[in-house]
């Protein structure tokens, strides 16, 4: 076999589709596998139009319609080649319908599996809220806040994503708080709070055993830190203290304080806004109390209206 053979049998028995178009679109040269790919004979091809718009140098899909594949993708390449003394196109198509298939049965099943994974928090979470019909809901609607306002701060998508599923979850350690305390009608003692304190760290002993891909244990157990370090369990101060849980701190002291607990009435959202606003660089992050308190103000945000 000679040399030219060899390379004739290169392109015969080539699994790809080869083609050889003119620079005016028309082909010139197509292998056995184009003729299957599309359907056509290699007369139907030769000095007739191509059809599909050519980009040297870029990987393309098409989509290819045969009378006897029916509707198939395929990745295309072009590449300059001079043959003849003429300057034409090697078009090199891959058919990647197949491949598509699985792909999107893939993307599929996970947008279920994400789906499932959020129902079974959703139902963790309103399971631990069951005990505590005064907080029923409150994790849903700091998150609805702290959501917000990771949106409005323009943080990157895995980020908002990390301020949902932590501010769903920030108080699921209160399963360990005795109900005879989260239900307590009037007001609360020393050693009541101090058991309610301990609610953080049981939230990061529950979520650490979670593989999550974000660092949601460790921004559960800081949302009661405050920049000044006056807050618990570990005193953070400002710089230790992760931008998620800074978030979901302010989200949560304006939920609670605008909303009814068992041991008072609502204070209302105008008293709540004015405690992160006059605790504003000491208790709180600055730029999240200013986008807060504009949502509020400017944006008619609602914990329960969509
Ligand atoms: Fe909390």
């Amino acid at each position: 076999m000679d040399d030219k053979e060899v390379f004739r049998n290169i392109i015969d028995k080539n699994p790809d589709a080869i083609l050889m178009v003119n620079k005016k679109g028309i082909v010139s040269f197509v292998n056995p596998e184009a003729e299957r790919m599309f359907g056509r004979t290699t007369e139907e091809f030769i000095g007739n139009f191509f059809g599909y718009p050519l980009e040297v140098g870029k990987t393309g899909e098409i989509s290819i319609l045969s009378s006897m594949k029916g509707l198939r993708t395929a990745e295309m390449q072009v590449v300059e080649l001079m043959w003849h003394h003429e300057d034409f196109y090697l078009v090199t198509l891959r058919d990647i319908t197949g491949h598509n298939i699985v792909k999107k049965q893939l993307e599929k099943s996970t947008e279920k599996l994400k789906t499932i994974f959020r129902q079974t928090v959703k139902a963790l979470v309103s399971a631990a809220e069951k005990r505590d019909p005064y907080t029923a809901g409150h994790q849903q609607k700091v998150a609805k806040l702290a959501c917000t306002i990771a949106d409005r701060m323009d943080l990157p998508e895995n980020q908002k994503e990390a301020v949902g599923i932590s501010s769903i979850l920030h108080d699921i350690g209160k399963i360990y708080v005795p109900d005879a305390i989260l239900n307590k009608i009037g007001g609360l003692s020393d050693a009541d709070f101090d058991a309610i304190k301990t609610h953080p760290q049981f939230s990061y002993d529950i979520v650490k055993e979670i593989d999550f891909p974000w660092p949601i244990a460790n921004i559960v157990i800081q949302h009661h830190e405050r920049l000044d370090g006056s807050g618990y369990p570990m005193s953070l101060r400002d710089e230790n203290i992760l931008l998620e849980a800074k978030i979901i701190g302010v989200a949560d002291v304006v939920e609670a304080m605008s909303a009814d607990r068992p041991y008072r009435v609502s204070l209302g959202i105008d008293k709540a806004l004015e405690e992160i606003v006059n605790n504003k660089n000491k208790l709180y992050d600055p730029i999240v109390v200013d986008i807060c308190v504009k949502l509020f103000m400017h944006e008619n945000f609602s914990f329960t209206q969509n």
